[in-house]
């Protein structure tokens, strides 16, 4: 993260209280409705990418806007990382607690070659909790994933650390 990235967060506007008391809201709308913004942000985030990529993961729901933007730029497919009950065929799924509720995420069992080397991509990492049971998903298939990518980190929620804990390389664009 950069003191470059502040158009990037200027673009993004925060609302205090939703879905929950407390929680100070990221809404990153305002940014995709901005093109000077979804283009800054989509050339920054692929300018972070370290190493070959065979395949970028993205997060539902936000994650599958950068993570298609950034699959064409580096010329990979996109595996969709969903909310477990929306994927048609044979799924491995994990749960995961989030800043504000839990849920469970599934991926198809054969969405990835054993050893295919992953970006993973969502708009915001808080807690990690998603992040992480993304990661534990993509490695059940056998991935390697070698760079999380996140438009805004909150860092005081600990989920970057805990995820480089994890062996992964995080990166992100603004808090
Ligand atoms: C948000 C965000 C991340 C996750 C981050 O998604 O897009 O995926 O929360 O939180 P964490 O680091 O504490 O796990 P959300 O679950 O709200 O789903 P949505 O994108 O479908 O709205
Ligand atoms: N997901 C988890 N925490 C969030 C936050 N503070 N803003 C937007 N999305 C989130």
């Amino acid at each position: 993260m950069t003191a470059d990235n502040d158009d990037i967060r200027a673009r993004i506007r925060t609302i205090p209280d939703f879905p929950k008391p407390g929680i100070q809201f990221r809404d990153i709308t305002t940014l995709l409705l901005d093109a000077e913004g979804l283009r800054l942000t989509v050339e920054r985030m692929a300018e972070q990418v370290r190493g070959p990529i065979d395949l970028v993961a993205g997060i539902e729901a936000r994650g599958f806007l950068f993570g298609a933007a950034l699959a064409v730029k580096l010329g990979t497919g996109v595996l969709l990382i969903r909310k477990d009950g929306k994927l048609p065929g044979a799924t491995i799924a994990e749960d995961y607690a989030l800043e504000y509720g839990t849920d469970r995420i599934a991926i198809h069992a054969d969405a990835c070659t054993p050893g295919a080397r992953v970006l993973l991509i969502d708009d915001l990492i808080a807690t990690g909790g998603t992040a992480r049971a993304a990661v534990r998903l993509l490695r059940k298939a056998g991935a390697e994933v070698v760079q999380a990518s996140f438009v805004i980190d909150l860092p005081e929620l600990g989920g970057a650390d805990a995820l480089r804990g994890d062996g992964v390389a995080v990166t992100s664009l603004t808090a």
